[in-house]
């Protein structure tokens, strides 16, 4: 029986563990304004989103806040800070401390990597160090293998039936595709003099059949190896988004879209974009469980603690009374949408009496 396992499940329903409130509010007063949002069902409004802390964007499903938020808001600044977006929504003009940030980056639940070799661990570019590590050995040196002959996208070490997938797939007529184990690697995808190549007593392979948490444990053991010490640092960020069960090798096109999103999330932990950034995440809370709505406010919290600002549309009453500052859009869905209900901290807007959002936060705070 499962009894001995502890479900986060039972425990949050029992409200033995629940997502805490912040003890305050962060403080703003640098901000950028949206004059004359008008795209879709917006009602030509203004509105502010403060820099340096969390906002979130709230209202009924139709109110308007995909539209404000990723059409003009993201869509203006991306153009505004040089890179390139969609088509932006229409609004009027942009105000405030452009400036003090340095680009905008919406982290959807796309996948990452095309490719069916990429996997969280090449996007952190934690493999880069993982190869370094496996070409100095003793064994490589001799057979000169040099980090390119770990790597499942070019020819050399990579097991060339399968092309480093270890699997092969078999289209079948009036059946779904059958996928089995490459027969020339038995699944190990590389070539076995490259898997020969040990690091303390682990191939390869071993190491990518990993998770992040036991890859995480393995190399710290190394302490005076720099690329260990490497390793751990890259892989170190997946583990703080509440990816520590995904096994190093697990191609991207198996992640599923919260996965992916916290990936990415992931990659911006770990300081690739030290300049002031804005992110927008547009509900990334679909598909998580309480525990992991946890871990990732304490991404997002991390990311405000490096000088960036967060803007996220959310319906998820948890995240929402996290929130420094919130703007409610409605008051309906459609026509009757578009308006700027409120806009101020979670403890206002439960005063806010036309809120739908406020009315339900009562029960939160
Ligand atoms: N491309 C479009 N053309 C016409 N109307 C649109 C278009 N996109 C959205 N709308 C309408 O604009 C309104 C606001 O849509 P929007 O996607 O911004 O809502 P939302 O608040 O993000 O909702 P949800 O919570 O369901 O994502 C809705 O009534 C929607 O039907
Ligand atoms: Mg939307
Ligand atoms: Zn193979």
């Amino acid at each position: 029986m499962n009894t001995t396992l502890h479900s986060y499940t039972l425990a949050y329903l029992s409200g033995e563990e629940k997502i805490e409130m912040p003890a305050t509010r962060r403080r703003w007063n640098n901000y950028i304004e949206v004059l004359g949002a008008s795209e879709n069902n917006l009602k030509g409004i203004d509105v502010r989103f403060p820099l340096g802390i969390i906002t979130v964007v709230t209202g009924v499903s139709g109110s308007g806040k995909s539209s404000l938020v990723r059409d003009v808001f993201y869509a203006a600044l991306k153009k505004y800070y040089g890179g390139v977006a969609d088509r932006t929504g229409a609004f009027g003009s942009l105000q405030g401390s452009m400036h003090l940030a340095k680009d905008i980056e919406f982290v959807d639940q796309n996948p990452i990597g095309r490719s069916s070799r990429s996997n969280p661990v090449t996007y952190l570019k934690a493999y880069d160090e993982i190869r370094k590590l496996y070409a100095d050995q003793q064994l490589s040196k001799q057979m000169g293998f040099t980090p390119a002959y770990f790597s499942f996208n070019v020819e050399g070490g990579r097991c060339e039936e399968c092309q480093g997938e270890g699997t092969v797939t078999v289209e079948m007529q009036f059946m779904a595709d059958l996928v089995l184990e490459c027969e020339s690697c038995h699944g190990k995808r590389f070539k076995s003099d490259i898997l020969d190549v040990l690091f303390k007593e682990k191939n390869i392979y071993d190491v990518l059949e990993m998770t992040v948490n036991q890859a995480i444990e393995f190399f710290s053991e190394q302490k005076d190896n720099s690329t260990c010490r490497k390793i751990v640092k890259r892989l170190k960020p997946l583990q703080d988004v509440g990816l520590g069960y995904v096994k190093l090798g697990q191609s991207s096109s198996t992640l599923s879209g919260g996965e992916s999103q916290r990936v990415k999330l992931a990659f911006f932990l770990a300081g690739e974009k030290s300049e002031p950034t804005i992110f927008v995440f547009d509900e990334p809370t679909t598909g998580l469980h309480f525990h992991d709505i946890k871990t990732l406010m304490h991404a997002f919290n991390a990311l405000i603690e490096k000088g960036h600002t967060v803007v996220i549309i959310e319906h998820n009453l948890d995240v929402i009374k996290c929130a420094d500052h919130i703007i409610d859009l409605g008051p309906e869905g459609g026509t009757a949408g578009g308006n700027l209900v409120f806009a101020g901290s979670p403890e206002e807007l439960v005063k806010c009496k036309s809120s739908y959002t406020g009315r339900y936060l009562k029960e939160k705070l």
